[in-house]
């Protein structure tokens, strides 16, 4: 199996397929299926405080089967509670992590930082220089929030951790293009949603085409999984997904060897794709709402 890193604007690499400790894993406990992924080859690793799996993905790379120069770490903080600074949720992350260092640092969402994005993006940067971060992104951002803060950023935000898929193109066009413009690189979650969460939209029937064109030409199976993977890297955006199972965990990883779709075949999937068409900001807002919702019923 080959691996895929893509460039960051920092001079880092980050590995384009990453293994997600939240989502499914929240509930039913990221340890089990962590160290499948790491039997299986991932070397990516994405994790938060909100998920609760930090010291869980800690606990299972403690024993350094992958070296540290080839282990990829991602958590993020969603809020700053009462003295917090953005070092000491990090340094607080860190210890679960038992890490000295993670490769990527996110603020999960803008949502508790209207406002303040300048002050709080002025302690990324601080984390960043004293090494305890060796990238430093946001998730979840709109334009409207990389505008806020973006004239006194002294370095730049590497990533945007947003949701993905052929069902938000539409809506996140102009995002894209505004992360092209300044090299801000893409990560997707939920890129599996048009099979998970939306099954039966106009994607289908070209999933299914192409399921049969690919598996002739690779000689395999190939799943639609598999599709919307390869469609979202061969627009350079790094994939965070999961899985509790192993053969899923290997094809997900097998992607990287899959033979690639032709340009009128992403053509095809972004033309399915808008047809759905999700409202503007859709997505960040439901986002918005969900973790609304976990506040006020925890
Ligand atoms: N920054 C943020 O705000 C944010 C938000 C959400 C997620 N994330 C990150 O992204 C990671 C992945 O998120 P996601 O769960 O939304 O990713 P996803 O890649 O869209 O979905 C993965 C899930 O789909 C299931 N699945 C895979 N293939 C399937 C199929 N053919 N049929 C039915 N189910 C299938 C898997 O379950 P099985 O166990 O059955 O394989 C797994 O639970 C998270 O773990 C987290 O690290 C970040």
């Amino acid at each position: 199996m080959s691996t895929l890193y893509f460039p960051l604007n920092d001079g880092t690499t980050i590995p384009a397929l990453g293994f997600g400790t939240g989502t499914a894993l929240m509930k039913q406990g990221a340890v089990n299926a962590t160290k499948i992924a790491v039997k299986t080859g991932f070397v990516h690793f994405d994790t938060a405080p909100m998920y609760g799996t930090e010291d869980q993905l800690g606990a299972v790379l403690d024993d350094r089967s992958i070296p540290r120069d080839k282990l990829y770490v991602t958590t993020k903080f969603l809020e700053l509670k009462g003295g917090e600074t953005v070092k000491s949720a990090l340094q607080e992350s860190l210890r679960k992590l038992k890490l000295e260092y993670v490769d990527l640092f996110l603020i999960h969402a803008p949502l508790h930082f209207a406002g303040r994005l300048k002050e709080v993006w002025a302690e990324m940067e601080e984390v960043k220089k004293e090494g305890l971060a060796r990238s430093i992104g946001v998730s979840n951002f709109g334009i409207e929030d990389f505008e806020e803060f973006w004239s006194e950023a002294t370095i730049k935000p590497a990533v945007n951790q947003i949701e993905f898929h052929p069902y938000v193109l539409g809506q996140f066009e102009p995002l894209l293009e505004y992360s092209h413009t300044y090299g801000i690189r893409l990560e997707s979650y939920g890129a599996l949603a048009p099979i998970t969460r939306e099954p039966g939209g106009p994607l289908d029937p070209i999933l299914s085409k192409l399921r049969t064109r690919l598996a002739g030409t690779w000689g395999r199976p190939v799943t639609d999984g598999q599709i919307l993977f390869k469609w979202c890297l061969q627009k350079g955006i790094v994939v965070v997904t999961t899985s509790s199972k192993e053969d899923r965990m290997k094809e997900y990883l097998a992607v990287l060897d899959m033979p690639d779709l032709t340009p009128e075949e992403v053509t095809e999937i972004d033309v399915a794709g808008k047809k759905k068409g999700s409202g503007p900001a859709e997505s960040i807002g439901r986002y918005k709402n969900y973790v609304r919702s976990r506040e006020t019923h925890a």
